[in-house]
């Protein structure tokens, strides 16, 4: 039996990039990773360059991310069939003449490329490029990266509550929101094809001692300018500043894992507080992450409604309306 109603749709986001996990994270050994509900398998070849092929050996379903690579090759654990970068097949060593391989021997081979700290995959020809966030290739700026953040809710559940102003001060109190400052300040959304702009001034809880992570001064009621874009179907690049030069970005990605299943990816940018330790900025977002998966894990249906009719929007959720709207709009959800 399946939900009626209308959620994202899972074969029009495979023309879409999705992040699959840290680069720093696949080295010389291949790596499994869901997409979609597509198993797939991550590995470098012998320049290092990125791939993405699909973790089912055409011989008998094994895992090929339990293989080795050779080469620009990657082996299968079972009967060492050999597959190239493309796919095909290459090698069957049980055979007299190893290379006397069937044309139906290979394995569907996808796009893959490598930013910003990711590696993002895209099953059928993209529709549209990355964000570009110049600062997260400028040398000027340190970052670090949070996650992988692993929830049972769909990826615009996690999309939806990155940007979910209403929530800091339940949720985040003295974190990211004062509880004696609620109400959501004023702010319009300008869609754009398929990406959402949006800028906030909004009264946000002073730098914790446990935490000092931002870069407000402590004397008077702080204010942060966040300018953000959200780009469909899962990405969202957020400008942060405190009306001096000091700037951090928070870029965030979202894997589709599954229809029920999404990983969350942060890569943060900063130009202040460059000598600070990584493990910082990492406990923070652990701490924030943390809060919200137990209220966004608690949500049902455990992915985002994309009729309007479907839940109750007010004038301060102009976020959620804008983006289910575009998503609708851009054919990825129905
Ligand atoms: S299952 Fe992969 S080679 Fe046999
Ligand atoms: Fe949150």
């Amino acid at each position: 039996m399946t939900n009626p109603g209308v959620f994202a749709d899972l074969p029009a986001l495979r023309a879409c990039w999705h992040p699959v996990g840290f680069a720093a994270a696949l080295r010389d050994a291949p790596v499994s990773a869901d997409l979609l509900g597509e198993p797939l398998v991550l590995w470098r070849d012998s320049d290092g360059s990125v791939r993405a092929m699909s973790d089912v050996c055409v011989h008998r379903g094994t895992a090929l991310s339990l293989g080795t690579i050779s080469g620009d090759q990657i082996v299968c654990p079972y009967h060492g069939w050999r597959y190239g970068a493309d796919g095909r097949c290459v090698a069957i060593p049980q055979l007299a003449d190893p290379g006397r391989v069937p044309a139906k021997a290979r394995v569907a081979a996808f796009r893959a490329q490598e930013r910003y700290g990711l590696i993002w995959v895209a099953l059928q020809e993209p529709r549209w490029p990355l964000p570009e966030v110049p600062q997260l290739d400028d040398s000027g700026w340190a970052l670090v990266s949070a996650g992988p953040y692993s929830w049972e809710c769909d990826a615009a559940r996690q999309v939806e509550n990155f940007t979910d102003f209403g929530h800091f001060p339940w949720v985040h109190p003295g974190l990211l929101g004062d509880p004696d400052r609620p109400v959501v300040p004023r702010h319009d959304v300008a869609t754009e094809g398929h990406v959402l702009r949006y800028t906030i001034v909004r009264p946000e809880a002073p730098n914790s001692d446990d935490f000092p992570v931002f870069a407000n001064e402590t004397a008077g009621p702080p204010e942060r300018r966040s300018r953000y874009e959200l780009h469909l179907p899962y990405t969202i690049a957020l400008w942060l500043g405190w009306g001096g030069e000091k700037g951090m970005v928070y870029f965030f990605a979202s894997q589709p894992v599954a229809a029920d299943r999404c990983i969350g990816y942060v890569v943060i940018g900063r130009n202040y507080n460059l000598g600070q330790n990584d493990e910082v900025i990492r406990d923070f977002e652990d701490t924030i992450f943390g809060q919200d998966q137990v209220v966004v894990e608690s949500q049902r249906p455990d992915r985002v409604p994309f009729d309007l009719a479907a839940e109750l929007h007010l004038k301060f959720d102009a976020v959620a309306v804008a983006y289910r709207k575009a998503m609708r709009a851009n054919g990825l959800a129905a």
